[in-house]
């Protein structure tokens, strides 16, 4: 069988092949520490459970509006008034099984050959697939580590063209848990009113945070109708088993996405997005739960981490992941993650798999037991010393 050219610029997001490869070392009989996937370990809220049970018994079981349903896309508009003080007419909701097909369908409906989009690296790998797979140009921007995981304003004014038609942001970032400032997030605005780009905002993570605040650039003038804001509900409500997400979106892209939906899953099951409105509208307390105890996570393996020799490891702001850097150890991340996984029993992605820019990096996720963090260290620590020797 002959594929198609375009498969071959389509990418793909290395963390669910490594959980396999880690579930067949455990399937036989070793004991598996997983760093890699990119999930909350918590249950989602049980009242979160109890309302799509309750959505089952009342029928919502059939197909419904591809956009979404009109109660969910009002509590979503109303979240954006809440949280970023940005009044948001619930026609510009989109809702998606998961956030991740906003990222498919929305760089799927803006870009072709001939146009470049401008994205952070390291980076949440489908943005690059995806840019590649519409044949048009991608442009990564470099995330500085001595910048705390954030980009040089002038670099990035340097990588704008007349032919770039999209920016990238995405804060808390993943993989290095870094987030961008009140002035990065106006430079990039500025830029863009500028130029007239519109700007791709994923915002997946923005409840997670431990320091400091989140800053949407759709809250910024005139923003809201060239940005993309996607958010949903996998990572602050331990949910990305049900998949659900959403964006708002200028009113131009409302139609095509909607057309990309109906292509593709037609809807969102309703029951699902019945349990989301109970999220949002629900008692919170379950996601400040959940952030204290990933802080304590957070603290633990940085700092176990950096008291390793060879390994540094900045302390994120947010999100649930830390991207040490490995580069004085003299060994590949790729060769280093194989060796953890093979010989220790702890399953990391090394950074290069999040973009060149990635290198000499690996990135931990620290959404498990505070337990098995610990037992991760060790293990880490052992094979570490093994390298030394
Ligand atoms: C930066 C970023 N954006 C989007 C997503 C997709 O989220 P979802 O599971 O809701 O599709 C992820 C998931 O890991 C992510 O890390």
């Amino acid at each position: 069988m002959k594929l198609s050219e375009r498969m071959t610029r389509l990418g793909t997001e290395s963390a669910f092949k490594v959980l396999a490869q880690a579930q067949a070392l455990e399937a036989k009989g070793m004991d598996v520490i997983h760093l890699e996937i990119g999930e909350p370990d918590f249950i989602t809220p049980k009242n979160v459970c109890d309302a799509a049970t309750k959505a089952l018994g009342e029928g919502y079981t059939h197909y419904c509006n591809s956009q979404g349903i009109a109660p969910l896309r009002a509590e979503i508009a109303k979240e954006m008034e809440k949280t970023r003080g940005v009044s948001v007419d619930p026609e510009r909701v989109i809702v998606t099984p998961g956030a991740k097909p906003i990222v498919f369908y929305s760089i799927l409906a803006l870009l072709e050959k001939g146009d470049e989009a401008i994205y952070p690296d390291p980076l949440y790998p489908i943005y690059e697939s995806m840019i590649n797979f519409t044949g048009a140009k991608a442009v990564p921007i470099p995330l500085r580590e001595e910048l705390d995981f954030r980009f040089d304003v002038d670099e990035l004014k340097s990588k704008v063209t007349p032919r770039t038609k999209l920016i990238i942001v995405n804060s808390p970032h993943n993989p290095t848990g870094g987030m961008l400032e009140k002035d990065d997030i106006r430079f990039i605005a500025d830029i863009a009113r500028e130029y007239n780009i519109t700007v791709l905002s994923d915002e997946v993570y923005e409840d997670i945070i431990y320091e400091g605040e989140h800053y949407s650039i759709a809250s910024l003038p005139s923003m809201l109708d060239r940005t993309i804001l996607l958010s949903g509900f996998s990572k602050t409500y331990a949910m990305t088993g049900w998949r659900l997400g959403y964006a708002v979106m200028p009113p131009e892209l409302i139609e095509p996405v909607v057309r990309l939906i109906v292509n593709s899953v037609s809807c969102t099951p309703p029951f699902i997005q019945h349990a989301g409105i109970e999220a949002l509208n629900g008692p919170q307390d379950s996601v400040s739960k959940m952030v204290n105890e990933f802080k304590k996570r957070r603290d633990l393996i940085v700092e176990g981490l950096n008291q390793i020799p060879g390994i540094s490891c900045l302390r994120p702001k947010g999100a649930f992941y830390v991207f040490p850097n490995i580069k004085k150890l003299g060994v590949d991340c790729e060769r280093l993650a194989d060796y953890l996984l093979n010989e220790a029993g702890v399953a990391t992605l090394p950074g290069t798999h999040f973009g060149k820019y990635g290198k000499g990096h690996l990135r931990l996720s620290y959404a498990t037991s505070l337990e098995n963090i610990k037992k991760a260290l060790e293990r880490i620590s052992t094979i570490v010393a093994k390298i030394a020797a």
